[in-house]
């Protein structure tokens, strides 16, 4: 298909754990290495992103453990509704303006009206579960 963006890998896999500490622990038991802890204040979390690869010779998904900063944090939510689990599925695009517009014209809606900052200098915007068969996308783009 001729789109006017390309998806460029899975990024990231959001998760909102119980105990972001034990997932840590597990995650470095693993061999897997963590960048510095980031706050992001569109999302009202803290996420450190741990890469899904010991080796950091290719291109790589990372795995986000998110903490929620406050109790209007959308985790917070998240984890008030259930024991914690995997919150979202972050696509690479390269393009994420022509990518939200492209969507728009299919009729899928997104949380919010334009790309936010994410972590790590991206942009990134998050699909409307609604139209993603209830599970939440965020579309990624690199800085
Ligand atoms: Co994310």
């Amino acid at each position: 298909m001729n789109l006017p963006f390309r998806i460029l890998g899975v990024h990231h896999i959001g998760l909102a754990p119980k105990t972001p500490t034990a997932t840590q622990r597990f995650f470095s038991l693993l061999g897997l290495s963590a960048e510095v802890p980031e706050a992001v204040v569109s999302q009202k979390v803290v996420c450190t992103q741990f890469h899904a690869t010991s080796t950091l010779t290719s291109s790589h998904s990372l795995l986000e453990i998110l903490e929620p900063t406050s109790e209007d944090s959308p985790i917070s939510k998240f984890l008030s509704e259930r024991k914690g689990g995997i919150h979202h599925l972050a696509l690479e695009v390269d393009d994420i303006h022509a990518a939200v517009a492209y969507l728009r014209g299919k009729q899928v809606a997104f949380l919010s009206e334009t790309p936010t900052s994410g972590s790590h200098g991206t942009q990134v915007i998050f699909v409307h579960p609604r139209d993603a068969g209830g599970l939440l996308i965020e579309l990624v783009q690199q800085g």
